[in-house]
């Protein structure tokens, strides 16, 4: 049976990749046009284009929305040829809608790929986050101690001053206190106005100066980072937040029972997974697409959890031109 295959890496690492290039070159033409909805929307469908040429029995648990909200890559969305292993796909064509409409830093394509089964449904709520890097002992902070206290027991196990330690949070009103808790340990705060993926990210890039991220997101967002930062290594905890009866009852339909719980990287994403993301605008992880007369030009980071190996692929691709059209 198709969907029983097993789950190969290497039959999939360049397809993915694909999907991934595919949706950032689509929406790299809207870079800076101010119209988010155009650029996702053409990520969306490019991405999805790829994937269905892809050989998998795909399923998108992490998608662009309930069936009823999104036509496509809806969350329960089959995906691919149906002669492939069976996988769960968690996938955000365009991490950073506005990031892009105002060519802003770091918005990305990602998508992940893992057996069925191994990711969190995580419904369409804020959750709650934190992460560090990789070559900490585990629990060194959690999600049930201040953000000061975070500040000072990672400061603590780097032995350094709370002072050299960077924490990466997305600008909102709703963390005015712990961005001024965070400030008042003496660390800096690199504010982000969106993309929170790379957020998490960051913290397992030591060129970024990034050392901790924390505060609320998207849950969908959630489920790719921990799948990016198993590739990378690095802690992450993420519980979801409700606000109102309707998210609540948006977890129950995803099969959540406890609403409360506090979910480590490693319960986001069980198993082996593989991890693309593709540079739509420039940023500390990856560099933009690059558009000249006749050729664009991506970068895709390719990861997979199993083996930790992490490969970047540049990719040229001939594009009609006054010079070449
Ligand atoms: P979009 O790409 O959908 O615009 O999301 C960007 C983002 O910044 C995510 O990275 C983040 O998790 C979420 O939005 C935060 O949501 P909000 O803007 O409601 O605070």
């Amino acid at each position: 049976m198709a969907a029983s295959a097993e789950f190969h890496d290497r039959m999939l690492s360049l397809g993915l990749a694909r999907v991934s290039e595919a949706a950032a070159l689509a929406s790299a033409r809207l870079v800076g046009h101010g119209d988010e909805k155009a650029a996702d929307q053409a990520a969306v469908n490019a991405m999805r284009e790829q994937l269905n040429m892809l050989d998998i029995a795909g399923v998108v648990v992490i998608g662009e929305g309930e069936r009823d909200e999104a036509p496509m890559l809806y969350i329960g969305e089959e995906v691919g040829t149906g002669k492939g292993p069976g996988v769960d796909i968690a996938l955000d064509p365009l991490e950073g809608t506005t990031l892009t409409a105002k060519d802003m830093p770091n918005a990305l394509t990602v998508i992940a790929m893992g057996p069925r089964g191994s990711m969190l449904h995580a419904p369409d709520v804020y959750m709650d986050k934190l992460a560090i890097g990789p070559g900490f002992a585990s629990d060194v902070v959690t999600l049930e101690m201040s953000p000061a206290d975070r500040v000072y027991a990672l400061a603590s196990a780097k032995g350094c001053a709370a002072s050299d330690i960077t924490v990466c949070i997305l600008e909102r009103p709703r963390h005015e206190e712990m961005i001024a808790e965070v400030r008042s340990t003496g660390a800096s705060i690199r504010l982000i106005t969106d993309g929170d993926v790379a957020g998490v990210m960051h913290c397992a890039e030591t060129s970024t100066g990034i050392d901790m991220y924390m505060g609320a997101g998207g849950a969908p967002e959630g489920v790719l980072a921990a799948a990016a930062l198993k590739c990378m290594g690095g802690q992450m905890y993420g519980r979801l937040l409700f606000r109102n009866d309707d998210e609540r009852g948006r977890a129950g339909k995803a099969g959540i029972a406890d609403l409360d719980r506090i979910y480590t990287r490693d319960e986001m994403v069980t198993e082996d997974v593989i991890f693309a993301a593709t540079g739509v605008t420039g940023g500390s992880i990856l560099p933009s697409v690059r558009r000249e007369p006749g050729w664009m030009t991506t970068e895709t980071l390719i990861m997979r959890s199993k083996t930790g190996s992490v490969r970047r692929i540049n990719y040229r691709t001939p594009v009609e031109s006054p010079q070449n059209g």
